[in-house]
C-alpha cells in the first residue's frame, strides 16, 4: 500500500443535510464499498457527519480505514461554555479531522478570523488535525481581490500557530461562490491557489513544516466530472466534497474517478 501522505485526502461535509438514520445508511454502504472497491489503498477517506452523530460513528468506523471528522469546534477544551461541543471531547471520540472556518460558519454564525484563529489552535492542541477553509466570494473575485483575501484569511487565521512535529494543518481553498453552486473553479486557477496558499504559508511557517505537515485540499462543486483534474494539480492533493458525497453510490464514483 502506498504510504498515507500520498494518498489523496477525500473529505465528506454532510452539513445539516441528513438525518441521523440516514447518515448511518450512507455510512455503512460507503464503508462496504469503499472496502470492496479497495479504495484505502488510493485515497485516505474522512465523514463528517452532523455532531449527534459521531458517537456512532466512532464506534463503527473503529472497524474501517475510514477516518472521522468533525464539522466545527468550539475554541476551548472544557468550560461553561453552553452548547459548545470540546476538541478534547472530539478527540477523546476518535474523530481525526475537524473542519474550521468553513464559509457557512463565516456568513450564517458570523464567524471570525479570531475565532477560527483560535478554534484551530485549540484543535491542535488536541491533536485534531484542522482542516482551515479559506474561499472568496463572487464580489472579492469580481473586485480581483481574490489572492490578497486567501492571503488575509491564511495570514489571521494562523497567527501564532506552531505545528510542532507530527501535527497536520490542512488547508481547502474553497471559492465560496462555486459551493454548492455546480461551477467548481477551473482546475488549472485551483491549482495556482494552491501554490499562492503554499507560498503564503512559507511566509509565516517554516518551509520544512509547510512542506511535509501541511496539505492543501479543494473545495467547491467538486463531482464525478472534475474530482480527477484537481487531484494532483499543483499542491492539491485532495478535495472536500459536499453535495456528491450524500449518495453511497454516486460518491463512490465520484472517488473511483480518481487516477
Ligand atoms: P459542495 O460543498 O461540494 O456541495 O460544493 C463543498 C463544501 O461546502 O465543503
Amino acid at each position: 500500500m502506498v504510504s498515507n501522505n500520498s494518498r489523496a485526502l477525500v473529505v465528506a461535509n454532510w452539513k445539516m443535510n441528513l438525518s441521523l438514520a440516514d447518515s448511518l445508511v450512507l455510512m455503512r454502504s460507503l464503508a462496504v464499498l469503499y472496502k470492496k472497491n479497495k479504495l484505502d489503498q488510493k485515497l485516505e477517506l474522512a465523514l463528517c457527519p452532523t455532531f449527534p452523530a459521531l458517537t456512532t460513528f466512532a464506534a463503527a468506523l473503529k472497524q474501517t480505514e475510514i477516518k472521522l471528522g468533525a464539522q466545527d469546534v468550539f475554541w476551548k477544551p472544557v468550560g461553561p461554555y453552553t452548547g459548545e461541543v470540546s476538541p478534547r471531547i472530539l478527540a477523546e471520540l476518535g474523530v481525526k479531522y475537524v473542519i474550521v472556518g468553513h464559509s457557512e460558519r463565516r456568513q450564517f454564525l458570523k464567524e471570525t478570523d479570531i475565532m477560527i484563529q483560535q478554534k484551530l489552535a485549540a484543535s491542535s492542541a488536541e491533536g485534531l488535525i484542522p482542516i482551515l477553509c479559506v474561499g472568496e466570494t463572487l464580489e472579492q473575485r469580481r473586485l480581483g481581490q481574490k489572492n490578497e483575501v486567501i492571503a488575509h484569511q491564511l495570514i489571521s487565521c494562523l497567527k501564532g500557530i506552531v505545528l510542532p512535529d507530527g501535527m497536520e494543518l490542512v488547508v481547502a481553498y474553497e471559492p465560496v461562490w462555486a459551493i454548492g453552486s455546480g461551477h467548481a473553479v477551473a482546475a488549472a486557477e485551483a491549482g495556482e491557489m494552491g501554490l499562492f496558499i503554499k507560498k503564503t504559508l512559507a511566509s509565516i511557517l517554516p518551509t520544512k513544516v509547510v512542506n511535509k505537515q501541511v496539505r492543501i485540499i479543494y473545495g467547491g462543486s467538486v463531482d464525478v466530472n472534475n474530482i480527477n483534474d484537481f487531484i494532483g494539480r499543483g499542491t492539491i492533493s485532495g478535495v472536500l466534497v459536499g453535495g456528491a458525497s450524500l449518495d453511497a453510490r454516486k460518491f463512490i464514483d465520484v472517488m473511483m474517478h480518481i487516477n
